[in-house]
């Protein structure tokens, strides 16, 4: 008789072994592993080395196939999307509790059953009524929407066979469970089953699909990463549920770029497209100490945005450094510039940084204005609201220059600044004036 292969699975961290532990060896979870059935067996290796009878062709013999894409009907998810929802695509939303969510995904689901395509929204978490609820609030009533309250994920298939529905919305899948499986909701054995049914059903028919997902405090999926590996597109909504706008942000698309960002604001009809997202994350009025405003690029966008330091007095032997919306390890290195190549020892102090609006900078273009924010509280001097700071700072304190420097002038330009700091001076400088700081040690100066 041929030998049964064993194989048992961690349902923490996804780790595999054909003995069975007491204790992950990867991840460290005690009592974590649990056999996989021969069909489980079998998924796990179709995930990971996919198997066929495909051959290879000259790429000069292969025929492009163009991204069909329908709308959204929502300006700001189409953007993140690359341009629209795809066919058949698998698309994960994770965001924290609260952030908008379901009633983002329900609005959506609205807009797409509006154009007679017939859509599904399955959750897992609220009652019908609860939802109906929402759906009131939303405007979002129509009578292709259709409603399951269900966390089995052999009913939702059976649903599927009930109607020829084009969109499947899933809350949560971290609810969702398959009857297949013993392992718990939300475990890596259980999200991977479902999420290949789900991954499979998308393509056969050609229904786009979402998928909400919890994240956890450090901001990834809670439960298996795998998740994020299988779909095709992966977003993330930034910051939490106390912020006024919510930023989408795109981490993986298998049909377009994933620069975009869509910005949203909670609003009591639901979770809306930003108007007028530009001029969103600074003011002109009031100019304080530890305020410096500069311009980052999201994606095709350039956003006017405004830094705030606060440099106080430690009572700690280690003092706190701390930046929100800004990356802790650059924040040290600019410190530790600081110290070294202006001067200005900050050891005894606190520091903390905070990008308005919620917004996580990607990109170094905000360096120097960083650096003046901290600047400015150190010293508590204002800075007058009139100057925008683009430049990154090296590590041996120079100030380079930052790409599409053209872009963010004009946009800079369209808020009425008039003073622009920049690491080289540009040839089109769109009626500001432009002071060059190709060093930090100028920058003082300039202050
Ligand atoms: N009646 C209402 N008017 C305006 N906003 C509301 C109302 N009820 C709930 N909200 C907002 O909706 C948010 C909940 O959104 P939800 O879509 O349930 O989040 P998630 O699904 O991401 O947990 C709350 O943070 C709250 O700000
Ligand atoms: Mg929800």
């Amino acid at each position: 008789m041929a030998k049964k292969n064993v194989l048992f699975e961690c349902q923490h961290c996804g780790f595999s072994t054909s003995r069975w532990m007491g204790k992950c060896t990867n991840c460290g979870a005690w009592d974590s592993l649990v056999e996989l059935s021969e069909q489980q067996q079998e998924i796990v290796k179709l995930t990971a080395s996919p198997t066929g009878t495909a051959k290879a062709k000259a790429i000069t013999e292969v025929v492009e196939t163009e991204v069909e894409r329908f709308s959204s009907d929502d300006v700001e998810l189409d953007l993140v999307l690359g341009g629209g929802i795809v066919p058949g695509s698998l698309t994960l939303i994770g965001g924290s509790p609260g952030v908008g969510k379901s009633t983002l995904l329900l609005k959506i689901g609205s807009n797409i059953a509006k154009q007679g395509k017939k859509t599904l929204y399955v959750t897992g978490e609220e009652s019908e009524g609860q939802i109906k609820l929402r759906a009131n609030r939303l405007n979002a009533n129509s009578e292709n929407l259709f409603l399951l309250s269900e966390i089995k994920l052999e009913q939702v298939l059976f649903e599927l066979t009930q109607r020829r529905y084009e969109c499947i919305i899933i809350d949560s899948i971290q609810t969702l469970y398959s009857e297949a499986i013993t392992s718990a909701p939300g475990s890596v054995t259980q999200v991977r089953q479902i999420t290949f049914d789900l991954m499979r059903i998308a393509k056969e028919r050609k229904i786009s699909i979402f998928i909400i997902g919890h994240i956890t405090k450090e901001g990834s999926i809670a439960g298996p990463r795998i998740l994020e590996h299988m779909v095709d597109t992966v977003l993330y909504f930034e910051g939490d549920s106390s912020q006024e706008l919510r930023i989408l942000r795109g981490f993986k698309n298998r049909f377009g770029a994933t620069s975009e960002i869509g910005v949203f604001e909670m609003k009591a009809e639901g979770l809306i497209s930003a108007k007028d997202i530009s001029s969103r994350f600074f003011s002109k009025t009031n100019s304080q100490p530890g305020s410096a405003l500069t311009v980052i690029m999201e994606g095709s966008r350039p956003i006017v945005l405004e830094v705030q330091a606060l440099v106080s007095d430690s009572h700690s032997p280690n003092p706190k450094r701390q930046a929100t919306g800004f990356e802790n390890n650059r924040l040290n290195m600019l410190l530790a510039l600081l110290e070294r190549k202006l001067e200005i020892g900050l050891n005894q102090y606190d520091v903390f940084i905070n990008i308005t609006g919620g917004i996580k900078i990607t990109e170094t273009a905000a360096d120097l204005a960083v650096l003046a924010a901290i600047i400015s509280s150190f010293r508590n001097r204002a800075i007058s609201k009139e100057t925008i700071f683009i430049g990154e700072v090296s590590l041996v304190g120079d100030v380079r220059e930052v790409f599409q420097l053209d872009l963010r002038l004009k946009e800079v330009a369209l808020h009425k600044f008039t003073k622009a700091i920049v690491a080289k001076k540009p040839t089109d400088s769109f009626g500001l004036k432009c002071y060059e700081v190709n060093e930090v040690t100028k920058l003082i100066d300039w202050m």
